[in-house]
């Protein structure tokens, strides 16, 4: 799925959400650089967005980018060398990553982890490979929250979203797939929970947005 909406993939991201993207994962990556990092593994980097912000804010820092949808790594290592940034994006699957335990200072996901089969299994290998003290940012979109924000963000989200969508990309169903894997998706209260049960500590996460987005946080035991 992710493969065939590769190519618009940019596009209707800044478009469907009126370019607020940029913010959210600026902020994500502020939150996994904070108090210094020199490897950082961005999981699920699609077209490399959240990998080319990391690299942008921490330049001396060695940042690699693991997808297992190859279409979407050509797009953000067309974008990496349009912009000079020297990262480095290879296949994998971000529930059994090839790198040694103790790897990296910082691991991030943004709006990847939700499409994880396994989520616990995901989170295991996220804190398998970061060092002792280490920090994991997840930036993903809660379910939609409550009052009337919550019923106008939902019209918009379960209706206006996937026409749009699916208009721009061809891909109806990918476009649909999205507010329905949202509306899945554990809250963020319950993805902190998740968090510290398999073996996260100083958990913790604030909304972007009124809601529509959130970064999670948790770190290593040192
Ligand atoms: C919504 S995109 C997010 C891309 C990028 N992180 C961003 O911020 O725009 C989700 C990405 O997760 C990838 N993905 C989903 N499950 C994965 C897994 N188990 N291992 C690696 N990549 C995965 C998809 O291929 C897709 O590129």
């Amino acid at each position: 799925m992710f493969s065939s909406i590769a190519p618009s993939y940019d596009t209707l991201n800044r478009l469907l959400s009126f370019g607020v993207d940029r913010r959210w994962r600026r902020q994500a990556a502020r939150a996994a650089l904070r108090g210094g990092a020199e490897r950082v593994l961005d999981v699920a980097t699609g077209t490399g967005d959240l990998a080319m912000t990391l690299a942008e804010l921490a330049p001396q820092a060695e940042v690699v980018g693991v997808d297992f949808a190859e279409p979407m790594l050509d797009r953000a290592r067309a974008k990496a060398r349009a912009h000079g940034a020297h990262i480095h994006f290879e296949v994998g699957d971000g529930t059994r990553l090839r790198f040694p335990d103790d790897s990296f200072d910082a691991v991030t996901i943004g709006y990847g982890l939700r499409n994880f089969d396994d989520i616990d299994a995901g989170l295991r290998e996220f804190l398998r490979v970061l060092r002792p003290g280490g920090r994991l940012v997840v930036l993903e979109f809660p379910p939609p929250p409550g009052g009337l924000f919550g019923a106008l963000y939902r019209f918009y989200f379960t209706r206006v979203l996937p026409a749009v969508g699916g208009l721009v990309s061809g891909r109806g169903s990918a476009y649909r797939y999205l507010p329905a894997s949202v509306m899945a998706f554990p809250s963020p209260q319950a993805l902190a929970d998740l968090m510290r049960a398999v073996g996260f500590v100083d958990v913790g996460y604030h909304l972007q947005t009124m809601g529509v987005s959130a970064i999670h946080r948790g770190e290593k035991a040192a």
